[in-house]
């Protein structure tokens, strides 16, 4: 991916912006991969640990949402289920050798991930930023 690309995507918290920009590099590979018509099994290896570092980072997410205690962390960890479930179905269709439109899921697929960054986890990022006084989470005693 692109560097300016990488940064638009940048969210000012370290764990979350290294995560995502591995993730994305991931994903461009996995991409690179379709495009050059790769087997399948290696295709299907790829996506695997994909899904993995996807799982890996989407339960770290969680976690510091719940110790921020993060009010909408349930409906955001929603999305992550879905992310989740749309890869776990192109492997499905990549195992079983049914899948002839990859290249647009891929496609699906990232785009998917850089509206959640933009949208889910920037409102996380932004609370995080604000701090707990501002969200209420804490109050200031006199
Ligand atoms: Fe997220
Ligand atoms: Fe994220």
């Amino acid at each position: 991916m692109q560097t300016k690309k990488i940064e638009s995507l940048l969210l000012s918290v370290p764990q979350m912006d290294d995560d995502h920009t591995a993730l994305i590099t991931q994903e461009d590979e996995f991409s690179t991969a379709v495009a050059a018509d790769a087997p399948r099994a290696e295709l299907f290896v790829r996506l695997t640990q994909l899904i993995e570092a996807f799982r890996y980072h989407f339960d770290c997410e969680e976690s510091m949402m719940r110790s921020n205690r993060f009010k909408s962390w349930k409906r955001h960890a929603q999305e992550h289920l879905t992310l989740i479930e749309q890869m776990s179905w192109l492997r499905d269709d990549l195992a079983a050798g049914t899948v002839n439109q990859c290249g647009a899921m891929v496609l699906c697929m990232r785009d998917w991930t850089e509206q959640h960054i933009i949208g889910a986890d920037k409102r996380f990022a932004c609370y995080l930023h604000e701090g707990p006084v501002a969200n209420g989470i804490f109050s200031i005693v006199g």
